[in-house]
C-alpha cells in the first residue's frame, strides 16, 4: 500500500465515526416533522471534510483524533446548518444529489432543520470539566457561526450589486467558506493542546484550502457532471452569483458582445433561462476564466502547503498534505 492509500482508508476511517456519532444524534428522536429531514440531510453523503480536518489537525499537534471527534461533528452540524439555509437562499434545487430540504417539504421546515442543528452542535462542545481549552473552542466555533453569516450576508448583498472587485469577493469567499474551515483546525488543534504557533499555522492552512476549496466550488458549478456535483450545474449564473468566474470574466471582456453578454447577465441579475447557458460557458471558455479559477485555487492550495511547513513532522501533517492534493484533483 503507498501512503496515498494509507490516508484515504485514515479518511474512511474517521468519515465512518463521523455517520455514526450523526446518526446516533437523531436516531427515535420526535416530532418526525423535525427529524425527519434533519435525518435526511445528513444521511444524504457529503464528503465531511470539515470534522476530518478537525480530527486530523488534533492530530498534527500531537492529541488523539478521537478526541476531537464530538468537535468534528459539532462542525459538520454546523456546517449542514449552513447548506440547508443556503439552499433557501440560492434557490437550490438539488444538493447531494437529492432534492434540497425546502423542496421536499418546505422553506418553514427547512429553516427548522437548521436551527436544530446549531442547538447539537453547541451540545456536542466539551464543557470546562471536560476539557482545558473549553473556552477556547466554544468562543472559535461561535467566532466560525457569525463570520459565515456574514459571508452569506456578502454573498446576497453582491446579487444586486454590479461593480464587486476581487477583493471584495475574496473578502466574501473567506467568511462564508473559509472561517468555517479554520474553525475546524482551530478547535482540532485546541482539542490537541497545540501551541500558539501550531494554531496559526494550523490556521492559515485551513484558510488557504478554504479560499482554493470555494473558487474549484464556483469552477465546478460549470465543469462538473451534475451526478457527480450533486448540484444543480449553472445555478450559480441563474441566481447571479458574483463568482470568480464572473469577476474574471468582467475584468477580461474587451469585445462589444462579450461585454453585452455580461452587463446583461448583471442589469437581469442572472441568466434568464437555460438558453444562455451555453453562451456564457463558450464566453468563460474564450476568456481562459476556467484556466483562470484552476491556477488561483493551486497557489492557494499550494500556500496552504506551505504555511504547515515549520510544524514538527507527523504522519498527520503528512495527511494535511495529502488532503490537498487530493482536494485539489476535483476539477470535473
Ligand atoms: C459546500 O460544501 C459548500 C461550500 C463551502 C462550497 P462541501 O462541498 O463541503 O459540501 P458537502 O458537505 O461535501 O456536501
Ligand atoms: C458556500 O456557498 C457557502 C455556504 C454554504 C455557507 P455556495 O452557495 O457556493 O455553496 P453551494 O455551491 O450551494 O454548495
Ligand atoms: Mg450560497
Ligand atoms: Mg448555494
Ligand atoms: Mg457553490
Amino acid at each position: 500500500m503507498n501512503a496515498g492509500e494509507d490516508y484515504k482508508a485514515l479518511y474512511d476511517d474517521y468519515l465512518r465515526k463521523v455517520e455514526a456519532q450523526l446518526e446516533q444524534i437523531v436516531k427515535y428522536k420526535k416530532p418526525e416533522s423535525l427529524y425527519s429531514p434533519f435525518h435526511y440531510l445528513i444521511n444524504g453523503g457529503g464528503k465531511r471534510i470539515r470534522p476530518v480536518l478537525t480530527m486530523i489537525c488534533a492530530g498534527a499537534v500531537g492529541g488523539n483524533p478521537d478526541d476531537a471527534l464530538d468537535c468534528g461533528v459539532a462542525i459538520e452540524l454546523l456546517h449542514n446548518f449552513t447548506l440547508v439555509h443556503d439552499d433557501i437562499m440560492d434557490r437550490s434545487p438539488l444538493r447531494r444529489n437529492r432534492q434540497t430540504v425546502h423542496e421536499k417539504w418546505n422553506e418553514a421546515t427547512a429553516i427548522l432543520t437548521g436551527d436544530v442543528m446549531v442547538g447539537f452542535a453547541y451540545s456536542l462542545l466539551p464543557t470546562t470539566s471536560q476539557h482545558p481549552r473549553s473556552d477556547e473552542i466554544y468562543k472559535a466555533f461561535t467566532r466560525g457561526l457569525i463570520e459565515v453569516c456574514e459571508g452569506q450576508a456578502y454573498d446576497m448583498d453582491f446579487n444586486e450589486k454590479k461593480d464587486v472587485s476581487l477583493d471584495d469577493y475574496l473578502n466574501m469567499i473567506d467568511k462564508k467558506t473559509a472561517k468555517l474551515l479554520e474553525t475546524a483546525a482551530l478547535i482540532g488543534g485546541n482539542i490537541g493542546k497545540g501551541s500558539e504557533n501550531d494554531l496559526n499555522s494550523l490556521q492559515t492552512y485551513a484558510n488557504c484550502l478554504g479560499i482554493a476549496f470555494q473558487v474549484q466550488d464556483d469552477l465546478l458549478d460549470l465543469t462538473a457532471e451534475q451526478a457527480e456535483l450533486g448540484k444543480k450545474i449553472g445555478q450559480d449564473l441563474f441566481e447571479g452569483k458574483k463568482t470568480f468566474l464572473i469577476i474574471k470574466a468582467l475584468e477580461k471582456a474587451k469585445n462589444e458582445n462579450d461585454k453585452k453578454l455580461l452587463n446583461d447577465f448583471l442589469n437581469n441579475n442572472g441568466l434568464k433561462d437555460e438558453s444562455e447557458l451555453p453562451k456564457m460557458i463558450d464566453l468563460f471558455t474564450r476568456l481562459n476564466v476556467f484556466d483562470d479559477a484552476i491556477s488561483f485555487a493551486d497557489t492557494y492550495f499550494e500556500k496552504a502547503k506551505n504555511s504547515i511547513a515549520i510544524l514538527k513532522a507527523n504522519q498527520y501533517i503528512q495527511m494535511l498534505h495529502w488532503l490537498i492534493d487530493n482536494l485539489n484533483k476535483r476539477r470535473k
